[in-house]
């Protein structure tokens, strides 16, 4: 099959798959400790959906209040519903403050405190003295802080000469015994195919949030990185943890940050009730994403929702000073203009529960590498391959991410892997030869995709896939809804075969490139929805009607799901991490949540 392609080869040290901002940070770490850094990326960094994020980055720099980062990793562990690994969180939560430092010489432009310090807003779950008090620790560039990290990493990786292969998609990992010796990529711009060798790979691809149908997630959000590795035999974790962010705009799907009720903004049902108080009397509107979700699905389906159907949430910020909307929450006042018709100064919000993280991913230690369990040792590295960002599941949000963890965790981790990567591969290190057949799968999976004769359509198909996730998976769910979805997944998964395309030149063809993103996202729904019927508990966002508690007992423990050829799963599990990293930090045991 090689021989029907041009295929062009490629030496690094080190391939980061994807420009978002956990890629950028391991890619510019990468080249400035000298290693051969190549980064792929399926759109031009500066689109990676990273530049999606709204509302701020966390860390306890304590410019607006105290702070304290064993508060933030106790909020962390709470919020994660006690599934996060507690030596990961407290990597993360004590490297933040250096982490955000770092940003701000790099000239990430935060906005300000009168004193010139950065400004940080209030976040949902985030407190201080465990649970106390508000903690005022979300680092914000008015409401577009992802944008201003993106450009800002984006040209740290220019000055330390990273190499960028930009509309590049990146099609399958090859592996030899176990271990990854590089990646497969299609140049979208003049069709040819490239084998990226490489002592390292390290995956840097983004959720999958187009698995449904209403999502805050850009169409490019397909999960790609996890289903390489799902087609290369290895497990992903903790897929039944989806988060749905609470105000998604509604009808449109696009995220109103939560740095809105950060602000001062809140929600009212329709007999404008503050029904937040109810629910969480001590955070309310800033309780969890988890929470706020639920509420808001109970206070619809009990007939108390908005609008003419009754189907949705008012989010009002109408009573704040219009300097403080202009200054702290430009954007998402135009978003609400251009997608809702709305003058936030003057009408509420029309919001609702919309699907905006994966917490499940391609799970790795704290160094950034992916593990798959062996019989003795349950954190068994996969030499060659690494996994940051959304992709990953380190796991440092749990069942359940908290608010400004993202930006966080993308930098704090793609850091960590720059480090890593330094301590594994020297500069220039000599290379073993590839095996004859590298990459001949891949290509075959292109080929047979490419030539396929056309039965189905890749917009029906997926379609198909994003109802039966928003149906059968969505806030609250019940072992006969995820059956139903399981088996209506089944039923899809059996027409991927006659999926075809129209157009089969090699050069910007989106056909093509959709209908292999629909074969990973496929891979995602299945997991996801099978995980979520096999956790007989509910955790975090994981709400099951069936079984409403949190089962500690049975369930403390990560899911790992294995999908075939033939979208048939295996299951197991890993033990959650619950020792900190040190001794100046003890470890957070579970407790019933109050909010
Ligand atoms: O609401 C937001 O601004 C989203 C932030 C996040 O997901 O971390």
């Amino acid at each position: 099959m090689t021989e029907a392609y041009q295929i062009v080869d490629h030496t690094y040290d080190v391939v980061v798959v994807g420009a978002g901002g956990a890629g950028l940070r391991a890619t510019f770490g990468m080249a400035e400790k000298g290693l051969k850094t190549a980064n792929l990326t399926k759109v031009f960094p500066t689109r990676s959906h990273t530049v999606a994020a709204q509302g701020g980055v966390s860390a306890a720099l304590g410019n607006m209040g105290e702070d304290d980062w064993r508060w933030h990793m106790y909020d962390t562990v709470k919020g994660s519903d006690w599934l996060g690994d507690q030596d990961a969180i407290e990597y993360m939560c004590r490297e933040a403050a250096p982490a955000i430092i770092e940003l701000e010489h790099y000239g990430l432009p935060f906005s300000r405190t009168p004193e010139g310090k950065i400004y940080q807003r209030a976040f949902g779950g985030m407190t201080t003295r465990y649970g106390e008090g508000i903690a005022y620790r979300t680092c914000a560039a008015a409401d577009r802080t992802g944008h201003a990290m993106l450009h800002t990493l984006y040209q740290q990786s220019l000055k330390h000469q990273a190499e960028f292969f930009v509309e590049y998609f990146a099609l399958d990992l090859m592996m030899e015994d176990g271990a990854c010796r590089g990646v497969m990529a299609w140049n979208l711009d003049d069709g040819t195919l490239h084998r990226f060798r490489a002592h390292l790979v390290v995956l840097a691809t983004g959720g999958y949030g187009r698995c449904y149908f209403s999502c805050t997630s850009a169409h490019t959000c397909t999960g790609d990185g996890n289903a390489m590795v799902a087609r290369a035999g290895l497990p992903l974790q903790d897929m039944e943890f989806v988060q749905f962010h609470p105000t998604g705009i509604y009808g449109a799907g696009c995220l109103i940050t939560e740095g809105v009720r950060g602000e001062g903004g809140y929600l009212t049902n329709g007999e404008g009730e503050r029904f937040m108080e109810r629910y969480a009397p001590s955070a309310k509107d800033l309780a969890s994403r988890d929470v706020v979700s639920r509420s808001m699905t109970i206070e619809i389906r009990e007939g108390r929702g908005v609008g003419a159907e009754q189907d949705h949430i008012y989010l009002h910020l109408e009573h704040l000073d219009p300097n403080i909307i202009h200054q702290r929450l430009p954007g998402i006042a135009e978003s609400a203009r251009v997608f809702a018709g709305v003058d936030v100064t003057r009408q509420p919000i029309p919001v609702l529960p919309t699907v905006h993280y994966n917490m499940g991913g391609v799970p790795t230690n704290r160094f950034t590498e992916v593990v798959a369990p062996t019989a003795d040792d349950p954190d068994h590295v996969v030499p060659g391959l690494m996994a940051i960002g959304e992709a990953a599941c380190v796991s440092v949000h749990g069942a359940n991410r908290l608010g400004s963890n993202s930006l966080l965790d993308l930098v704090v981790f793609g850091r960590a892997a720059a480090i890593r990567a330094a301590e594994l591969v020297k500069p220039g290190q000599s290379h073993q030869d590839l095996p004859a057949e590298a990459g001949e799968a891949a290509i075959d999976r292109l080929d047979r995709v490419r030539h396929a004769k056309r039965e189905v359509s890749t917009a029906d198909l997926r379609l198909e896939m994003q109802r039966v996730m928003q149906n059968d998976c969505a806030v609250f769910r019940t072992g006969e809804t995820l059956q139903h979805g399981c088996d209506a997944l089944q039923a899809s998964w059996s027409k991927k075969g006659g999926l075809g395309v129209v157009d089969k030149s090699m050069i910007w063809n989106s056909d093509l490139v959709e209908t292999l993103e629909l074969d990973n996202l496929m891979i995602q729904s299945v997991a996801t929805v099978e995980s979520a019927q096999n956790r007989q508990e509910s955790r975090g966002a994981h709400a099951r009607e069936d079984f409403s508690e949190r089962d500690d007992d049975t369930w403390m423990k990560h899911s790992l799901i294995w999908v075939g050829e033939d979208g048939k799963v295996r299951i197991d599990y890993r033990p959650v991490h619950l020792q900190p990293m040190s001794n100046e930090v003890q470890s957070f045991p579970p407790k019933a949540r109050v909010y």
